[in-house]
Order: C-alpha cells, then sequence, then structure tokens
C-alpha cells in the first residue's frame, strides 16, 4: 500500500481501483474515509474486514450531487430542503431506499434505509466524478480506534488492509458528520456534527431531536441505536439437516445436506434455497447475506435454517448478524 498526494493522476488511478473492487482511503471534509464501489457487495465486504469489525453496522455512501442521491433513496421534502442548504457537506441523510435502488444491501445492513452524503472536499468530488459509482465510505480507522484525520494516521491504522492512500493534507472539520434520521416520522439526529439539529429545526420549521443520548444506563454509541434487521420467520443456526418445512440457507456445498422424514435440500425449489457461497468464500457469503435473509424471508417457510459459517475473519460479523436474526424480529441494540 502507498500514500500518494492526491492530483489528476493519482485520482483516477483511485477512481480505477475503486471501479476495479479495491479499498481506497480517501480524504472528506469530515474524516479519512476508507471507501469502495457501494454497487460492489464484494468490495463492500472488504471494508468490515479492513475494519476488522466483527459487526455489520450500515455504511454512509458517498455521492456527487443531490440528483444521485436521488437515485438511490427516496428524497422526501425535507430532505431536499436540508440537501439544498447543506450539500455539499458534513451532513449525512438517513432515507428509504429506493426500490430500485443499486447499492448492495450490504450497506445498509439488511435495513430499508440507506445513509448518502455528497461531500464537499475537492480531491472527494474528483473521485466520486471520476469513478462515476456510489463510494461507500466509513471512517477510515480500524474498528475501535478513532476516526483519522490525516493520511499517517490513516495508514497507522489501516496499514496494508487498503490498496492505495489518497492524501490531502488535514481534514478541515476533523469530526465526523452530522447523521440525520428523515426515514421516521419526526427528522432526529442520530449522530452530532458540525451541521445542528438547530441549523435543521430552522430551516425545516419544526423540533429536530437528539437520538444520540441512551435512555438507560448503558453508554451507547450511535452505531447501538440502531434497529437491526430481522427476517419475520424463525432462524435456526448451524443447520446439519433440514427440517420440513424450513427454507435452506447454505454455506459451502449442501449436496450432503438433508430433509428429516425424507428428502434432499438440492430438491428443494430455489424460492426455498439460497447458498451464501458454493465455494464457502466468506467475502461472497457477506456480499449475499442480507439479500438471501429477505429473499428467504417469507411466510411460506416454517423457519430459515442457516448452516455453519466459520467464526474467521468476516465469517464473525456474518455470525453476529446471523445470531441477531435468531434472535427475535426487529430488536435494537
Ligand atoms: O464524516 C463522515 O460521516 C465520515 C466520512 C468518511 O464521510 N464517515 C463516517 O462513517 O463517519 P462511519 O461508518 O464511521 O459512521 C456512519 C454512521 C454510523 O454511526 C452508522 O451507524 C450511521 O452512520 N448509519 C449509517 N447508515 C445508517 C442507517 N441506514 N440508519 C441509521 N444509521 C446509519
Ligand atoms: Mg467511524
Amino acid at each position: 500500500m502507498q500514500i500518494k498526494t492526491a492530483n489528476a493522476d493519482t485520482i483516477n488511478e483511485a477512481a480505477a481501483l475503486l471501479k476495479a473492487g479495491g479499498l481506497v482511503v480517501l480524504p472528506t471534509e469530515t474524516v479519512y474515509g476508507l471507501g469502495a464501489n457501494a454497487l460492489d457487495g464484494q468490495a463492500v465486504a472488504r471494508i468490515f474486514e479492513a475494519k476488522g469489525r466483527p459487526q455489520f453496522n450500515p455504511l454512509i455512501v458517498h455521492v456527487p450531487d443531490i440528483e444521485a442521491a436521488a437515485a438511490l433513496v427516496e428524497l422526501n421534502e425535507d430532505a431536499r430542503r436540508v440537501a439544498g442548504k447543506f450539500w455539499p457537506g458534513p451532513l449525512t441523510l438517513i432515507l428509504p431506499r429506493r426500490e430500485d435502488c443499486p447499492v448492495s444491501e450490504l450497506c445498509s445492513a439488511g435495513l430499508p434505509t440507506l445513509a448518502v452524503r455528497v461531500p464537499a472536499h475537492p480531491v472527494a468530488r474528483a473521485v466520486l466524478q471520476a469513478a462515476e459509482v456510489p463510494i461507500a465510505a466509513p471512517s477510515a480507522n480500524r474498528s475501535g480506534h478513532i476516526s483519522p484525520t490525516t493520511p499517517k494516521h490513516a495508514a497507522q491504522s489501516l496499514g496494508e488492509a487498503v490498496d492505495m492512500i489518497l492524501a490531502a493534507g488535514v481534514c478541515d472539520v476533523g469530526l465526523e458528520s452530522t447523521v440525520l434520521d428523515l426515514s421516521g416520522p419526526r427528522p432526529a439526529v442520530l449522530r452530532p456534527g458540525a451541521v445542528s439539529a438547530e441549523e435543521i429545526a430552522a430551516l425545516l420549521d419544526c423540533d429536530v431531536s437528539y437520538e444520540t443520548e441512551a435512555k438507560d444506563n448503558a453508554p451507547k454509541s450511535p452505531g447501538q441505536l440502531l434497529r437491526h434487521y430481522a427476517p419475520g420467520i424463525p432462524v435456526r443456526l448451524n443447520a446439519v439437516d433440514l427440517h420440513p418445512g424450513e427454507a435452506l440457507l447454505a454455506f459451502g456445498s449442501d449436496k450432503f445436506m438433508g430433509i428429516k422424514g425424507g428428502g434432499a435440500a438440492k430438491d428443494l425449489p430455489d424460492s426455498a434455497r439460497c447458498n451464501l457461497s458454493e465455494t464457502a468464500d466468506l467475502h461472497e457469503a457477506a456480499a449475499n447475506l442480507f439479500r438471501m435473509l429477505h429473499d428467504l424471508d417469507h411466510p411460506d417457510h416454517k423457519a430459515i435454517a442457516v448452516m455453519p459459517v466459520p467464526e474467521q475473519g468476516l465469517g464473525r460479523a456474518i455470525n453476529d448478524r446471523l445470531k441477531r436474526a435468531a434472535a427475535g424480529a426487529g430488536e435494537t441494540i
């Protein structure tokens, strides 16, 4: 991995790497981001691996302008007003995904919403223009480290896990973007940042709550306020065979998977049988996880039986989500 100073050539190089599924650290006006092509589930899976995140938290998707955001999410009237005033800038909007949203479901961690932001940094904007794809980018630090505001910090935190670091000095804002949830009945700030709830309230002429404080005694990070996706039918983990009426979420070969009382998994209809990765590739499995859970989540099925996924690398994050899915619907952590 090399730290390269941003110029026309290195920006094109970064864009080409991103298009090809690579990971590029890029500057934004808030903090450095760890970018990947948001349309490519396997590239997005690599973000979680590089960060060493044992969980799939939803990611912010960066786009060049409002119209590019409108292709991904349902921009309601409030969203258009707020975006019109604060974009490009340090504000992220949580909005319902469009039905035809092409962004990997891994960016939404299975939720019906997507976080979008138009960054103001000229290098981030140039990369977005050149890459011609939306870019998913969490802060460019390993899980548990603080967000990097210099290329050196990003390099120290992520080391060899990325393909390129595009350097453009110290970030102006130095604090992550404000996260504003406009997907619910009332606007709510989930993470404070340079754009304040008061400014948003004045613009929208309504109350905007801060939902960053824990109501109970446990300290909570913004990620912990999230609702997590859970299917409407039971999820049975570490399945070595199928019960009648169950759908199968396989990992690796399901050739020898039998159905109790008779039959084989391979005879199930396609609607009741998905494989996270036939070759047991954890990147592919991560990229497929939420889409396949959604596909199998149908009242025709008694439950979703999930074959064991190894508890290593991305497998830990996959198992974390599967355990939450198995624990019950719509829980908040
Ligand atoms: O300034 C920033 O926002 C930087 C730069 C790189 O753009 N990015 C950043 O990303 O801080 P990250 O992943 O470190 O933080 C994203 C925050 C998390 O708290 C996450 O839980 C929340 O946004 N978030 C993302 N998608 C969400 C969704 N669909 N619903 C609720 N919260 C969401
Ligand atoms: Mg972060």
